[in-house]
């Protein structure tokens, strides 16, 4: 079984290709440029209908393959933005359409959690999801991926944006942030906003900008996000590991190519007796190859997508998916 899959919820657009053995022959992606601020869903979604066929191309070069060779076809159905989610469901199902292969809607965060369990031989892991848009614990319970804390506003990567882009930093800017804090050994006082499960960042960037503004040592506030935030997520994905009894627990999102971030994660690991997992770069951040290898592992367990079902959900939530392939 051979999948094209289209990653298109919010800034990237990607195309994988992915055998029935997980094997990615080819994952491209592109990204609009979020340096001058949010994204306007508009223009992302033109930006994404001007390369989504020449990634298509791309992608089958690589793989050395040809639109007749593509079995099935994958698309991000949901959650995120309605004009990137429409442009990205509308290549598919016209590819669709058009080879005669089956569709199959994926949700993007239960995609993060089957690429990962697959790639690092994991098997039922509580993910940790920390990207731009999304900051999310997930585990599998009672029949469904549940979301057992999440952000209560906005995801630590967008906070680290608009931090950087505050302190001037090149986006994204998470590395650079990263870079600083390396260099940083004060712990300046930051508000740590766990709130039950949930966590919080708005407050936290609202009081860093203002030690900012105050002439604080940028390494040491870099080093102080980091910590306090981090520490954050690390409380939060314990909390859940040990409430489900998991001892596997799975990084996804661009984030958590965070080397300080997955040291504390290892370390709270360790002292659990669990292990940590960490796919590939290229698999963590949004991309076109975890929508196609979940797709076929739903193809497997009988579920396509016809076209009269196959609209987009903003708000699709984690645990809405029906896992028959988990039972
Ligand atoms: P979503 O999955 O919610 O649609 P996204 O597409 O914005 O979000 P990703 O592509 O998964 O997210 O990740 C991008 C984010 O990761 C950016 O906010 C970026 O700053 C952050 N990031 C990348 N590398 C690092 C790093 N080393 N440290 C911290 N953050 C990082
Ligand atoms: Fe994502």
């Amino acid at each position: 079984m051979i999948c094209l899959g289209i990653e298109g919820t919010a800034h990237t657009i990607g195309v994988g290709i992915v055998d029935q053995d997980c094997k990615v022959l080819a994952n491209v992606m592109k990204m609009i440029d979020g340096s001058k601020g949010g994204i306007h869903p508009r223009e992302a979604a033109n930006h994404h209908a001007e390369n989504i066929v020449p990634l298509m191309h791309r992608a089958l070069e690589q793989a050395e393959l040809s639109y007749e060779d593509i079995e099935l076809v994958a698309f991000s159905q949901g959650p995120g933005l309605g004009p990137c989610l429409r442009t990205a469901a509308t290549a598919a199902r016209a590819l669709s359409l058009s080879l005669g292969a089956d569709l199959v809607g994926v949700n993007h965060c239960v995609a993060h959690l089957e690429i990962g369990r697959k790639i690092t031989d994991c098997k039922d892991p509580t993910l940790l999801y920390a990207s731009g848009g999304n900051t999310q614990v997930i585990a599998y319970s009672g029949g469904r991926y549940r979301v057992f804390g999440e952000t209560l506003d906005i995801g630590i990567g967008n906070m680290i944006d608009k931090f950087g882009r505050s302190a001037g930093m090149p986006f994204p800017a998470g590395p650079h942030l990263e870079g600083f804090a390396k260099k940083g050994n004060r712990l300046l006082e930051l508000p740590y906003s766990v709130k039950g499960m949930d966590v919080a960042f708005s407050g936290i960037l609202t009081a860093a900008l203002q030690l900012h503004r105050k002439k604080a040592r940028l390494e040491d506030l870099c080093y102080s996000l980091q910590e306090t935030c981090f520490a954050m997520l690390v409380e939060v994905t314990e909390r859940a590991m040990a409430h489900v009894e998991k001892n596997e627990v799975l990084l996804g999102g661009g984030v958590v190519q965070n080397k300080r971030l997955q040291e504390m994660v290892r370390i709270m690991s360790e002292e659990r007796g669990a292990s940590m997992h960490v796919p590939p770069g290229p698999l963590c951040v949004d991309n076109g190859a975890m929508i196609a290898w979940t797709a076929i592992v739903m193809h497997d367990a009988g579920i396509a997508t016809p076209i009269a079902e196959s609209a987009v959900k903003q708000r699709f939530r984690t645990d809405e998916v029906d896992l028959p392939w988990m039972k």
